[in-house]
C-alpha cells in the first residue's frame, strides 16, 4: 500500500514510524515531512496547507490511504477534497474540524449539550469586551476564536493584562481574523489531562491518557509553548475519572457532533482539567496532539493503519484498540529562545537508540550528510519502560547524548506525574 501523511513535525514522525510496522505498507510519502522524517518516508516538497497540490499528488501517485495530521489542512477541508478525489483518509471533514477551528463553536456546542466546561461569554465588539472585564473575576481567560498556533489563549492575572490582550487580539489583530471574536471564560484550576480518542462518529475508543508540559521552563514557568514534553499514562486520570469522562464528555461530544450534522471521524483530542467539581473540557482539538502522540503511539499495541481504516470506514466498534501497560516519557529539545526568537542551522548528532527509545524529529533539514536544526521544537526523545520513573530516566539519558549546541530542554518532564503517582 502507498500511504501519504500530511504534515512535517514530531507528531507526524511518530505516526509514520507506527504506520511502518504494518507489513502491507510499501512506501510512505510525507508532505512536506522534514530532514529527519526523510529517514522513514519519502519527503515531498508540498506544504501542508496547499490543498490542491496535496490532492493532485495523491491522485497522480495512486495513494491508497492518506492521513491528514495538522489542524490547518483539516480546518481548510483537506479531507473533503481528498475524499472527493476518491482518496480514503484519516481525519475529520471541515464541518467537523470546526470543533477546533472555532472556540465559539465548541463552547456553544458544550453549552447546548450540557458538556462540562468553563463558564464563558462571547464578544465581537471590543468595547463590550472591555466593559465586561472591568467586573469579571480575575484571573480571567481570553481566547481568540480561531486557530492561533496554540498561542491564542491569555490567562490575564490583572484587568490591565485582560484589556491589553483584548486590544491586541481584536484591534491589532495579532492573530489575524482569528481574533475577530473572542471567548472570555472562567479561570479553572486542577491538573490537566490530555486524552486522544479514536472515533468513527458513533463509537469512541480513548487512547492511553497523557500529560503535556506547556510552559517553556522548569516548574511550569515561562511562556506557553506547543509542548515541551509529555508522559503517559497520566496519573490523575484514574479509572473513576475515565468513567466520568466517557459518560459526561466523550460520548456526549461525539453524539452532539452527529446531531449537528457534523459527524466526527478521526482523532478527537480532549484537553481536560480535573477541577474540584469534576473533569471539564479546556479545549478540543480535531487531531493528534503534539507531543502527546510521541508518548501515546509507542504504547499502542494494535496496528495503527488497521485502527485508522476502521475509523474512516465507520467500523471502529468491531476493532480492537489495545495499549501496553508500560509508561512513556518524551523530552523535547528546542532551540534556545523558543517559543519567541531563536536561530536555526545548528548541527544535530543523534545517538544510537534501542528498541525502547525513539528520536522523533520535529524541526530539521538535511545538508548533505548533516542534519541541521530548523525550527523551534527540534527533537522529541521518547523512552518506554515498565514504570514512569525508568521511562523518564531513560528519556533524559538519551537526550543528554544528543549533540545540539543551541538546544535546551526542561529538566522536570514527568516530575509532577511521579509525585502524584
Ligand atoms: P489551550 O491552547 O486552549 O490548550 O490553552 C493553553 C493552556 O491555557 C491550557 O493548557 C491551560 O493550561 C490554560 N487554560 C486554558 N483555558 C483555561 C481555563 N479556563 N482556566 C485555566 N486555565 C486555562
Ligand atoms: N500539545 C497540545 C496540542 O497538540 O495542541
Amino acid at each position: 500500500m502507498k500511504i501519504m501523511v500530511v504534515g512535517g513535525g514530531g507528531r507526524e514522525h511518530a505516526i509514520i514510524k507506527k504506520l511502518k510496522e504494518n507489513k502491507d505498507v510499501e512506501v510512505i510519502y510525507a508532505l512536506p515531512g522534514n530532514g529527519g522524517i526523510a529517514q522513514d518516508a519519502v519527503c515531498v516538497d508540498i506544504g501542508a496547507k496547499d490543498i490542491d497540490a496535496i490532492v493532485n499528488f495523491a491522485v497522480e501517485n495512486k495513494i491508497d490511504y492518506a492521513v491528514v495530521a495538522p489542524d490547518d489542512p483539516l480546518v481548510l477541508g483537506a479531507v473533503d477534497a481528498l475524499n472527493k478525489a476518491g482518496i480514503e483518509c484519516f481525519g475529520p471533514v471541515a464541518n467537523a474540524a470546526i470543533i477546533e477551528g472555532s472556540k465559539v463553536f465548541s463552547k456553544n456546542l458544550m453549552k447546548k449539550y450540557g458538556i462540562p466546561t468553563a463558564k464563558y461569554e462571547v464578544f465581537s465588539d471590543i468595547s463590550e469586551a472591555l466593559e465586561y472585564v472591568e467586573t469579571a473575576p480575575i484571573p480571567t481567560v481570553i481566547k481568540a476564536d480561531g486557530l492561533a498556533l496554540g498561542k491564542g489563549v491569555i490567562i490575564a492575572e490583572t484587568r490591565e493584562q485582560a484589556k491589553d490582550a483584548l486590544h491586541s487580539m481584536m484591534e491589532d489583530k495579532v492573530f489575524g481574523e482569528s481574533g475577530s471574536n473572542v471567548v472570555i471564560e472562567e479561570f479553572l484550576t486542577g491538573p490537566e489531562v490530555s486524552v486522544l480518542a479514536f472515533t468513527d462518529g458513533t463509537t469512541v475508543k480513548p487512547m492511553i491518557s497523557s500529560m503535556d508540559h506547556k510552559r517553556a521552563f522548569d516548574g511550569d514557568k515561562g511562556p506557553n509553548t506547543g509542548g515541551m514534553g509529555t508522559v503517559a499514562p497520566n496519573p490523575y486520570y484514574t479509572e473513576a475519572v475515565a468513567a466520568e469522562c466517557m459518560e459526561k464528555i466523550f460520548l456526549p461530544t461525539v453524539k452532539a457532533m452527529k446531531a449537528e450534522g457534523r459527524e466526527f471521524r478521526g482523532c478527537l483530542y480532549f484537553g481536560l482539567m480535573i477541577t474540584p467539581d469534576g473533569p471539564k473540557v479546556i479545549e478540543y482539538n480535531c487531531r493528534f496532539g503534539d507531543p502527546e502522540t510521541q508518548v501515546v503511539l509507542p504504547l499502542l499495541e494494535s496496528d495503527l493503519l488497521t485502527v485508522m481504516k476502521a475509523v474512516s470506514s465507520g467500523k471502529l466498534d468491531g476493532t480492537e484498540v489495545k495499549f501496553s501497560d508500560k509508561s512513556a516519557c518524551c523530552v523535547i529539545l528546542a532551540s534556545k529562545g523558543y517559543p519567541t526568537k531563536y536561530q536555526s542551522g545548528f548541527e544535530l548528532t543523534l545517538p544510537a537508540t534501542d528498541s525502547d527509545t525513539e528520536i522523533y524529529v520535529a524541526g530539521a533539514k538535511k545538508d548533505g550528510d548533516k542534519l541541521l536544526s530548523a525550527g523551534g521544537r527540534v527533537l522529541g526523545i521518547t523512552a518506554v519502560a515498565d514504570d514512569l520513573k525508568s521511562a523518564v530516566a531513560k528519556a533524559y539519558e538519551t537526550a543528554d547524548k544528543v549533540g545540539f549546541e543551541n538546544g535546551f530542554c526542561r529538566r522536570d518532564i514527568g516530575k509532577r506525574a511521579l509525585e502524584e503517582a
